[in-house]
């Protein structure tokens, strides 16, 4: 089945066409590496499909439904997770309250306080510390429960903010080169814990990654943007072998780069 689905998905800023026609269709319990240069338009993708950014042409189906141009919570609310390129962690919070954040996606909660007052709120305040200390237990960082998130190591803040994306049990999580700035070691347990999300979650995962590494090692398909436009998409060995995909990060001919070596 197919779980994620991009249809002709054009976006323009100013002069620059970021997305040009993009479509690509992510099947249930896939792990997707999306990979370009700079400035391809990895990240405007990520911006609309979960709606943070209208597209000005094509739409995006979750799960079969058309969620094109829905606020942002909406889309969360249907079952679509997300991080970002940079730590989007509250500083002043502790671990705990960070993930309990993850929750504030779903209006139902605003809702209930309004129609039935406090205790409502207290119930459903209960319900996000327990989930959100189900997801730290997943990701095995429960000790860390009280620190203030901005004590933590840079490889532990991503690994939370991955935790925050699961606790309102998506169907879809976005992550924005989760990989970036890890040692190698984080690497590999990172590399499991995409694996576990998947497995033993049951989610679809969609990763910008310019770790190619990481990328080989967990992705089953690779879509590869440049320049606003889908170049090659394949398996990791397929896309890495493909002559335009050389091109694009080498910025010059792959017979030229043949000679070279
Ligand atoms: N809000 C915006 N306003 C104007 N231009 C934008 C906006 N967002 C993105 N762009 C432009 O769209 C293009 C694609 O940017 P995007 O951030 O999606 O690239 P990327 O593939 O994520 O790059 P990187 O690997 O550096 O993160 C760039 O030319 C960028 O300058
Ligand atoms: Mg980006």
């Amino acid at each position: 089945m197919t779980m994620l689905e991009a249809r002709g998905l054009g976006i323009g800023f100013g002069g620059v066409r970021a997305l040009d026609d993009v479509s690509f269709a992510v099947r249930e319990g896939e792990i997707r590496g999306i990979i370009g240069p700079n400035g391809a338009g990895k990240t405007t993708l990520l911006n609309v499909i979960c709606g943070l950014v209208r597209p000005d042409a094509g739409e995006v189906l979750l799960a079969g439904e058309p969620i094109t141009g829905l606020k942002p919570n909406v889309i969360a609310g249907r079952g679509l997770g997300r991080t970002f390129q940079t730590s989007q962690l509250f500083r002043g919070m502790t671990v705990l309250e960070n993930l309990m954040t993850g929750l504030h996606g779903e209006t139902r909660a605003g809702l209930f306080a309004a129609a039935f007052g406090g205790r409502a709120m207290l119930a459903e305040e209960e319900r996000a510390r327990e989930k959100a200390w189900k997801a730290l237990e997943f990701v095995g960082m429960e000790r860390f429960w009280d620190r203030p998130a901005q004590a933590l190591s840079f490889g532990q803040q991503r690994v939370v903010e991955i935790a925050r994306t699961l606790i309102s049990e998506p169907k879809v999580v976005l992550l924005d080169e989760p990989a970036v700035g890890l040692s190698l070691n984080r690497l590999a347990e990172l590399d499991r814990l995409l694996r576990r999300i998947r497995d033993e979650r049951g989610v679809t995962l969609v990763m910008i990654e310019h770790v190619i590494r990481l990328v080989m090692g967990v992705c089953d398909r690779v879509t590869v943007l440049q320049g606003g436009v889908v170049i090659a998409e394949g398996t990791p060995d397929a896309v890495i072998e493909d002559a335009r995909v050389i091109e694009a990060y080498l910025g010059r001919r792959v017979d030229a780069r043949r000679r070279a070596s």
